[in-house]
């Protein structure tokens, strides 16, 4: 049968993954499935593993589910090995974001100097990880969502050279969960394609009659929930601007199109409720809670206060995709090949694609006008000196990262919110 190896099994994602795995049993029979932690997500892996096995138990299907802290032992042989682990836990998130708004700059997840020192704690840990599955399980597919999750695929791609790899996001997801009911139509009649960088991609939309409605849905963005992460604070975009580039952009874009009104609603939540990931410890509390509960045997709902929410619909289609050659149209992170022509072939790009055995068959997209062939361009290098300086540890290479993000104003305070993040994570970077 096939073996699932997931590393950060403690997460408190883990039970919205057995339901899409419990969702698709037929079409991909599972036997078994590791979750790996570490020491420090012990207590957590614990709880919510008991979960997960709970949710089998309750199911027609008999799958057994590994605890582990032995990476190794739960890569050997898997034929899918899924990533969703946090370097540091949420405590470096709260760092990440609490230094850089500190200093009136935006501090966030997997944007601006937050996201770079993601990258910079994670890269040298799913390097080592490419390297186990290389003695291990050298035939086994990974399936990414450890954030920056455009920057660890590319780090995949280009320095681990592991070539079966796809990252994933449930942004894309969640926007072909809701636009169609804002046309009052169902997703199969519609046609998606998207293309960027991840957290940073476009996408435009196609009716089966042929009809382009990326406007239509851009218009009624304007009077409707369009369906945007709950972790994203819902500033509006200019609508001339959208109408213009006839294309959607990704929720994520607000942080650079409206820089200004998303970085001081950052700067309120920092100095009144607490930043996201001060906000997301609460929630995670509140969902061990209930993980704990030896009566529950389903996801809750309060799963969706996560802005992950839906991401094993992504993780589980694709797996199934691979698996059994179903050719889905997915969003993946993957080698561009030429989909995106203003971007290098050989880098990585967040695309729609045919996903089966061959992998992931990009879409051609073509080239985008000069105003997002610009950002994407900026974007794209900017996560490639930030990657090249998580592998080499080289601090100039990093000052440069920080110099060319654009959610970094850069100068004197840059630097020292970058020596701070330097401190505040030393225990997590080993490179430099
Ligand atoms: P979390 O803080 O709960 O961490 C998950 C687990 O990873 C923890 O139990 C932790 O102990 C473990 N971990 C840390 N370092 C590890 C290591 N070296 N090896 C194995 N396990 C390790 O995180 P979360 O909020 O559940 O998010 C997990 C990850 O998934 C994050 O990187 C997050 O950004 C990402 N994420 C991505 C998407 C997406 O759209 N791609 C969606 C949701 C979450
Ligand atoms: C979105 C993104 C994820 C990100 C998450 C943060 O859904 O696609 O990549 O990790 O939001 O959600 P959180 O609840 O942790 O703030
Ligand atoms: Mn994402």
């Amino acid at each position: 049968g096939i073996k699932i190896a997931t590393i950060g099994g403690g997460s408190s994602y883990t039970p919205e993954l057995m339901e899409g795995f419990i969702k698709r049993y037929d079409e991909l029979p599972i036997s078994e499935i590791w979750l790996v932690d570490i020491e420090a997500g012990k207590e957590k892996l614990e709880i919510v593993g008991a979960m997960a096995k709970r949710m089998w138990e309750a199911s027609p299907y008999d799958v057994d589910v590994h605890l582990t802290l032995n990476r190794e032992e739960a890569l050997k042989d898997a034929d899918f090995v899924t990533t969703q682990f946090r370097v540091g836990l949420l405590d470096a998130r709260v760092k990440d974001e609490r230094i850089p708004l500190s200093y009136g700059m935006m501090g966030q997840e997997t944007n601006g100097a937050g996201g770079m020192f993601k990258a910079f704690r994670t890269i040298p840990v799913i390097l080592d990880i490419v390297e186990d599955m290389k003695r291990l399980c050298p035939n086994a597919w990974l399936i990414n969502f450890t954030n920056p999750a455009g920057m660890v695929t590319e780090a995949i791609v280009r320095y681990g050279k592991w070539d079966k790899v796809m990252g994933l996001c449930n942004v894309p997801v969640s926007a072909m969960m809701k636009e169609p009911g804002m046309l009052d139509t169902t997703l199969d009649n519609l046609i998606y394609k998207f293309a960027g960088l991840n957290h940073f991609h476009w996408h435009k939309v196609t009716k089966d009659t042929g009809e382009d409605v990326t406007l239509e849905i851009i218009d009624k963005m304007f009077s409707q929930d369009a369906g945007i992460p709950v972790n994203i604070h819902n500033v509006p975009f200019f609508k001339d601007q959208l109408v213009q580039m006839k294309m959607i952009p990704c929720g994520y874009h607000r942080y650079y199109y409206r820089e200004q009104e998303m970085l001081e609603s950052a700067i309120n939540e920092y100095n009144t409720i607490g930043t996201r990931a001060q906000q997301v410890k609460e929630t995670e509390a509140e969902l061990f809670e209930l993980y704990k509960d030896p009566k529950l045997d389903h996801k809750p709902e309060q799963l969706a206060k996560r802005g992950g929410a839906h991401y094993s619909d992504a993780a589980c289609e694709t797996i199934a995709s691979i698996y059994a050659n179903k050719g889905t149209h997915i969003v993946v992170s993957t080698k561009n090949n030429g989909a995106v022509p203003d971007l290098d072939p050989d880098c990585v790009v967040e695309v729609s694609a045919f996903v089966g055995a061959a992998g992931a068959l990009p879409i051609a997209y073509g080239s985008l006008e000069p105003a997002e062939r610009g950002w994407l361009q900026a974007m794209k290098n900017m996560e490639l000196v930030t990657i090249e300086a998580a592998v080499t540890g080289n601090y100039g290479l990093a000052l440069q990262a920080f110099t060319i993000n654009p959610l970094v104003r850069a100068g004197e305070d840059a630097k020292k919110i970058m020596d701070e993040l330097f401190i505040a994570h030393k225990d997590y970077l080993p490179n430099f």
